[in-house]
Parts: structure tokens; sequence; C-alpha cells
């Protein structure tokens, strides 16, 4: 069995941090979105991997390299333009060799892993399994109609309600899917799209078993699902503090600081995380936080938010919340004077204020 992961796409939705970086490279309790696919995929015993790139392609080889950290094997696979998840495939054909294959988004975490499914697949052989959740908001993923347990039709984005049961960014196949992307038109969108192409498996009356999905399942491509993964994965970790805290310092609950890390007269509640070689002084770090490498948080309240390397925070006067704050981004207060905001954002950012 192979592993497919698709790491192409532009992340619009991710704006303005995807101009300089890949969505899937964006962290989730400090670690890229993409490599909890990988452990994913390596848990499930798939060593054989091959990594779909976009534009962001030396990005992606920079980060993860050829797998020799997991244990696997990691080859790349470049799409021209982002013709779909069905033409990803297609692409891919020859490393995938006509074996059967797991296909993972690379912006996919889920809770439970994928190992009892490999194994349902593998002792089951259906020519495809598909994961299904229920959401709130069918019209936002590909949805499946079941009669029973039978996938009778999937349609792409509905725009009228079919089924509230969303296509989970893991699938199955085996070789046969290579002749249903070859079989189906491009969608709307201009892509070649997978939901297309497993109504084509299940129209030839080829074998599409669903399976629900019980644990959490995030696609991680706009901002409140960055910060709903985040707060799920650090919910679970347990605290470790390797970093220097001072005696007017109080660390509550699950915090991991990494080392080289400093925290000076603040207050961490967890579950959060520190970056190594990050300094938090005089602040207030509350739960669900991410803070990544180098960063320096001076005088400052945040909670609920994720701030990537280099960054530096200060004097800032209310609580930050539920923020995405980029690397090497300064927040400060300015010198006094009249109170005024000064920004200078990049494209596409988003600044609240009350
Ligand atoms: C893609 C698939 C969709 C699926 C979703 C899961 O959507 O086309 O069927 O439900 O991933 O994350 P996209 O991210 O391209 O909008």
């Amino acid at each position: 069995m192979k592993g497919l992961i698709l790491s192409g796409g532009k992340g619009t939705r991710l704006r303005p941090l995807t101009f300089t970086q890949a969505k899937q490279l964006v962290p989730v309790a400090n670690k890229p979105v993409l490599f909890y696919g990988i452990e994913a995929l390596k848990q499930a015993g798939i060593k054989d991997i091959g990594i779909v790139v976009g534009d962001t392609k030396e990005e992606i080889r920079r980060a993860v390299g050829d797998g020799r950290r997991w244990g696997v094997r990691i080859v790349y696979i470049e799409q021209e333009a982002p013709l779909g998840l069905a033409h990803a495939v297609l692409i891919a054909e020859d490393f995938l060799d006509n074996e059967p294959f797991v296909m993972y988004l690379g912006d996919n975490i889920l809770k439970s892993g994928i190992d009892s499914l490999v194994d349902e697949f593998i002792r089951k052989k259906p020519n495809s399994l598909i994961l299904l959740t229920e959401v709130p908001n069918p019209e936002m993923f590909g949805v499946a109609e079941l009669h029973g347990d039978r996938v009778v039709r999937l349609v792409e984005k509905p725009k009228k309600f079919i089924s509230n049961l969303a296509l989970v960014g893991v699938y199955m196949f085996d070789y046969l899917i290579f002749e249903a992307a070859k079989s189906i038109k491009p969608s709307g969108r201009n892509e070649l799209e997978i939901t297309d192409a497993i109504q084509y498996l299940v129209d030839k009356g080829y074998e599409v078993q669903p399976h629900l999905v019980t644990g959490w399942w995030k696609d991680t491509g706009k901002l409140d699902d960055i910060l709903e993964a985040n707060r799920l994965i650090l919910e679970s970790i347990k605290g470790d503090v390797k970093g220097e805290v001072d005696k007017k310092s109080k660390i509550n609950g699950e915090v991991v600081l990494e080392g080289g890390t400093v925290v000076k007269n603040s207050v961490i509640r967890g579950p959060a995380i520190i970056g190594k070689g990050t300094k938090i002084i005089d602040s207030y770090i509350g739960p669900f936080t991410s803070i990544q490498e180098d960063c320096r948080i001076i005088k400052t309240e945040i909670e609920h938010s994720i701030v990537l390397r280099g960054s530096e925070i200060r004097d800032v006067g209310s609580r930050i919340d539920e923020s995405l704050i980029g690397r090497d981004v300064k927040i400060f207060k300015g010198d006094c004077g009249p109170s005024v905001y000064r920004f200078m954002v990049g494209d596409q950012s988003e600044i609240s204020i009350k």
C-alpha cells in the first residue's frame, strides 16, 4: 500500500500568510499541518509516500526532505497547476504503479489516525473506501448520499442540500481510480474532482465503502479551522518545562516550554506550547496558545492564538484573542502622542479593533 499526500493548492483562504508560505506548513501546536499526515501514514505502516506539490514545492521539500526522519521514503510529484484532486492522482500514476493507496489531503488532520481504516481496506478489498463525517455546512465540501450503508450519490460543494455527510480528505483506492479519473470532465471550477471520479466508480457498480468518522477531523484551510485544530491538538499535550522560569512566574496546567525559552514575571495557563528561544516577559499566555520559536512577548496578554516564529508583540493594551500572527511580525504600542492606530500591513490582512 502506498501513500499520496496532496500538498499543492494556493491556500487563498489563508491569505496573507500563504503569500509567503505553503498552507500545509502553517503550524498547529508548533508542528506543520503536513507532518500530521505523514505521521498518520507512517503509523498505518505506509512507508512509500508521494507528495504532490505545486508553486510551493521548494519550501515543502526543504521542510520535509526525503522522509528519513520518519523512517519513510518520500518522493515529490510536480503538478503544474491546481487542476484538481483527480488530476493529482493521474500525474502520480507512475509512482502508484497500480498498487492500492491512501490519498491524504495535506491540510487535513484526523484525530483517530487511519490505522484501523487501512487494515479494513486491506482486509475487505473494496475498490475504494471513503471517510465521511456530519457537518453543519455541507455546501463547503464534497458530500455523499447513502442508502443504508451504500453510497448512491456524491456531489462537490452542493448548492442544494442532498446530505450533511462531508467527504473527509482521506480516501483509499485501488487501480480502478485511474480509469475513473480519465473518464470524467473538469468541473465548474475547472478541476478534475475526485468526488466525480468516485461517482464514476459508483455508477459502474464498483465497490465504494463508506466509513463514518467518529473522532474529530479538521480541514485547516481557514483561520477558524486552524485555531480549532490547534485547540484540539493542545487539549491532549503533556506538559514539559525545559525553559527558564523565574520565581515571579506561574505555569499552570499542561504547558510545553521548549529548550532556551525564558519566562519572567508572567503567567502561562495551559494547554499551551512555547517554542525554543522565545521570551515571555511581564505577560499572560492563556489556554490554547501556540507560540513558535524566537518570539518576544512583552507586556502582552494573548490566548487561543498562534504566533509564528520571530514575531514580537509588545505593550498591547487589550488581550489578543483568536489570532493567527505570521512570521517576523511586530505589534507594539507606539511612542506617546495622540491615541492613533498606525499600520503597515500586507495585502489581504485582517485586523479587528474594538
Ligand atoms: C476538497 C474536496 C472535498 C472535500 C474537502 C475535504 O475540497 O474537493 O470534496 O470534502 O477537500 O477537506 P477543497 O479543499 O478543494 O475545497
